[in-house]
């Protein structure tokens, strides 16, 4: 009785905590630390298991666009999910199509929802390498990809994106990136941007385009990219994923190191 009362009361805090940061944020709290731990602890899987195995019984195999809508269903029908979305997705779809980018770097694959959306519009012989640093999401992802029969287009790269990014030329033979999908955790946009400069992975032209950066936000990113004049920058308002609260995606176009 004492515990519940201990953990109800810490729940109150953490959520008077959390109320000045505003609804997206509690929402996001509420599913990822209360209702996904008692899910996972009742199914003995993962919300990432859960959301795969339903792709499966749901989408067709080599369908990447029934993936996209099974994960949809599950996550604005069931649990929850941090992939972009269907309206922001239609944002980057627009994007690809636009840009046709050959080299695509993308910053936290979790169940590979974003990596499906950008390699089914790769123009022939186009590449997609992603970073994640959780072996279970990088797991998931992979087998996604499989389903999705995209998995020559995808190279997965398992590891922190901040350890990854400086190997990128030595180890992974790239020369510069076309296109850039930020969707990590927020506070690494704006040192991986830097990362990304300092080793010549962005050529005149290269499209960065970031998630969430209203909600949870990446003020330091915006700030950085807003006031430089090495990019030029949009803002595409839209929805937080499975939810009626406002985000939005930030697309900030390099102009190279020193633009007058
Ligand atoms: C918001 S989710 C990505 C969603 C995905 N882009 C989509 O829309 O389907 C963030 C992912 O980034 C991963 N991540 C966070 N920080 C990272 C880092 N520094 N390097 C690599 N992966 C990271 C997390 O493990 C998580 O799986």
């Amino acid at each position: 009785m004492l515990l519940v009362a201990i953990s109800l009361a810490l729940l109150l805090v953490a959520l008077l905590y959390l109320r000045h940061l505003g609804w997206g944020l509690i929402a996001i709290f509420w599913f990822e630390f209360v209702q996904q731990p008692v899910l996972n602890l009742l199914m003995g899987d993962t919300k990432e298991q859960r959301i795969l195995h339903f792709v499966q019984q749901h989408a067709k195999p080599g369908d990447p666009q029934s993936a996209l809508e099974a994960i949809d269903t599950y996550s604005s029908q069931k649990e929850w999910g941090m992939h972009v979305g269907k309206d922001k997705g239609q944002i980057m779809d627009a994007m690809v199509q636009e840009y046709k980018p050959s080299l695509v770097l993308e910053l936290g694959a979790y169940c590979g929802y974003s990596a499906m959306r950008i390699a089914r519009l790769l123009p022939p012989g186009g590449r997609l390498l992603t970073m994640e640093m959780n072996p279970d999401h990088a797991a998931i992802t992979q087998q996604m990809l499989n389903f999705a029969g995209l998995q020559d287009k995808v190279t997965i790269l398992l590891g922190a994106s901040q350890n990854l990014i400086p190997q990128l030329k030595t180890k992974y033979d790239v020369d510069t990136f076309d296109m850039v999908f930020l969707d990590h955790w927020k506070d690494r946009y704006l040192p991986d941007t830097h990362l990304l400069e300092e080793h010549g992975l962005l050529r005149k032209g290269t499209v960065l385009l970031a998630d969430n950066v209203i909600v949870p936000g990446a003020p330091e990113f915006l700030e950085y990219v807003r006031g430089s004049n090495k990019f030029e920058c949009t803002h595409y308002s839209s929805y937080l994923e499975y939810m009626k609260v406002v985000d939005g995606l930030e697309k900030a176009i390099y102009q190279g190191p020193s633009s007058p």
